[in-house]
Parts: structure tokens; sequence; C-alpha cells
């Protein structure tokens, strides 16, 4: 079994959580110690995002906008909790055919732009044992 690395991962980028009440959660969060950055609708993805701040890394606290977005399908399936785990990458599109010529289940089978214009795909929970993946594109000289 070949397991030379198909990608390199320089390290958890972002953590998103799902939640039904956002101003609730985002109250919850500063109290533990996250600096909110902004709150962003996301229309096209059926979303508004808190972005928080601790250390080098970031946590998204999602919402659904409406009744048919994949976030409120999982929220209305699973409630309040983690939905994704995003994971920093220094070359988006070059990681993506790899994991793609691996078999690996692609939501985004090319870099799309994200939250805050960074360039972003989706595994397939199905590949990442249960975990909707996000890969983040940053730049290896900032890591
Ligand atoms: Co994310």
């Amino acid at each position: 079994m070949n397991l030379a690395p198909l990608i390199t991962v320089l390290g958890i980028h972002h953590v998103g959580i799902v939640v039904a009440d956002l101003d609730t959660a985002t109250e919850a969060y500063r109290r533990l110690g996250f600096r909110l950055l902004e709150t962003v609708e996301m229309p096209e993805q059926g979303v508004r995002i808190a972005a928080f701040a601790a250390g080098r890394n970031c946590l998204e606290l999602l919402t659904p906008l409406d009744t048919e977005s994949g976030v409120a399908r999982f929220l209305a399936a699973r409630g309040d909790g983690v939905h994704h785990v995003a994971y920093a990458v220094p070359n988006l599109a070059a990681a993506l055919r790899q994991l793609d010529a691996a078999g690996y289940e692609l939501i985004d089978r090319e870099p799309r732009v994200g939250l805050h214009g960074w360039r972003v795909a989706f595994i397939h929970p199905r590949s990442c044992h249960g975990v909707l993946t996000e890969l983040v594109e940053v730049a290896p000289a900032s890591e």
C-alpha cells in the first residue's frame, strides 16, 4: 500500500460550526475568548457566517438563511454542532487534481472563492470518515 502523502497540509485553518441562533452563539464564543472578525452573508451558499480568530486559527459559525441549503439540512438533521474542518494547503488546484486522481470524492473539483476571498474547495465526508473537509489555499511563506 502506497502511503506517500498526496498533498501537503500546513495545518488546521478553521473549524466550521452550524448554529440555529447566530447571535446567541456569537456571544457564547466571544465569551470563550474568540475575537469576532466580521459577520457576513453569503446568499449564494444560503448562509450567514460569523468569523472569529484565536491566535493564528479561525472559527466560523454558520447559520442557514433558508431551509434548502446544505447547512439548513444539516441543522435540521443534527442540530447545532461541528459542520466542517478546514485545512490549509499551499496549492489548491494541484491538490484537487491529486486527490481526484487518487479517488477522493470532491464536492469542488476546482477552487472556488469562499469567505474573505479565500480559494477553497470541499471534499465529501464519504472520503474523510464522516467529516466534511474544506481545503483553503494559503501562501506557503505565511505558515
Ligand atoms: Co469553512
